[in-house]
Parts: structure tokens; sequence; C-alpha cells
């Protein structure tokens, strides 16, 4: 069956203008791209969309490594979307990721453990949540730019 997930493109990822390579790879692995927006988060919007990482020690870091450029966010479709996504980006720490997933997306444009580059739910409630965040709740909260 056909499921949905989100993908970000995250900062480092789109100034360092990977985000033509990594939608290549999205086509070419059998995703559709159903929707897709380039915003910048705000720290409000970055603190909500991590809440669940609230408490951790990287939490201040996250939030400003989100907000310190334009994210370019997508709703990645096929089948079993959430766990191929998550194949496709390769582990949290891009440089492990370097290591022992050379083809993945992280070793291909992170750096570390918080600069990976981009983001993948990971499960399908989270991708249902993710999905509504950006696209359903409150897009007018974000300043939205069609691309
Ligand atoms: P992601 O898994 O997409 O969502 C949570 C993000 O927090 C993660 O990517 C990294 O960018 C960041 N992160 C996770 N763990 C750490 C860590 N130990 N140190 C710094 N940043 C982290």
């Amino acid at each position: 069956e056909k499921e949905r997930t989100l993908g970000i493109i995250k900062p480092d990822g789109l100034s360092g203008n990977y985000s033509d390579r990594i939608k290549q790879v999205i086509l070419e692995s059998g995703f559709n791209i159903n929707k897709e927006m380039v915003i910048q988060l705000d720290e409000e919007n970055a603190a909500n969309f991590y809440a669940e990482h609230s408490s951790k020690p990287f939490f201040t870091n996250l939030i400003k490594y989100m907000t310190s450029g334009p994210v370019l966010v997508m709703i990645l479709e096929k089948e079993d979307a959430v766990i191929h996504w998550r194949e496709l980006i390769g582990p949290t720490d891009a440089g492990k990721a370097k290591i022992t997933h050379p083809q993945s997306l992280r070793a291909m444009c992170g750096v570390d453990i918080e600069k990976n580059c981009v983001h993948g739910s990971d499960s399908h409630q989270s991708a249902q949540r993710e999905i509504a965040f950006f696209f359903k709740e409150a897009p007018s909260a974000f300043k939205t730019e069609a691309v």
C-alpha cells in the first residue's frame, strides 16, 4: 500500500546546493514528490516540530541549526515510504554514515550527528503528524514559497 512520509532538506543541504541531486535520487528510487515548499523556520516553529527532543542536551543547537537558513520540505509517496526513505537517508550520524552507508544521502551531504543534511519521519504515526504540521495545521504560520 502507498504510504506518505515527510522529508526535509536541512539548511546545510539547501545552501550546499544538494537539493537537485537529492531529488534525482528520490525520483530514481521510485518516490513521488507530492508536495514541496521552501520555508524559513523561526525558533517557535522549530521548537514545536522537535518538541520530543526539548529535554535533550542538543536541543538548543538543533533549533539554531534548523533556523540557520531555509529548508525544503517534501511529502514523499511510495509503497512503505517511511522505511524506504529512512534507508535512503542512512544513519543519523552523517560522519558514521560515510563509513557504514557510503551510498546514503547523509553520507553524500551531511557532516556529523547534528548537521546530517536530511530528515525523515521515523514512523507512520510521526509521518502523519509531521505532514500535518507543515501542510495542514498552520500553513499560514510559515512564509511559504512554491517551488
Ligand atoms: P533527525 O533525526 O532528523 O531529528 C533530530 C535531529 O537532532 C537529528 O536529525 C540531528 O540533526 C539532531 N541530533 C540528534 N542527535 C544528536 C546529537 N547527539 N547531537 C547533536 N544533534 C543531534
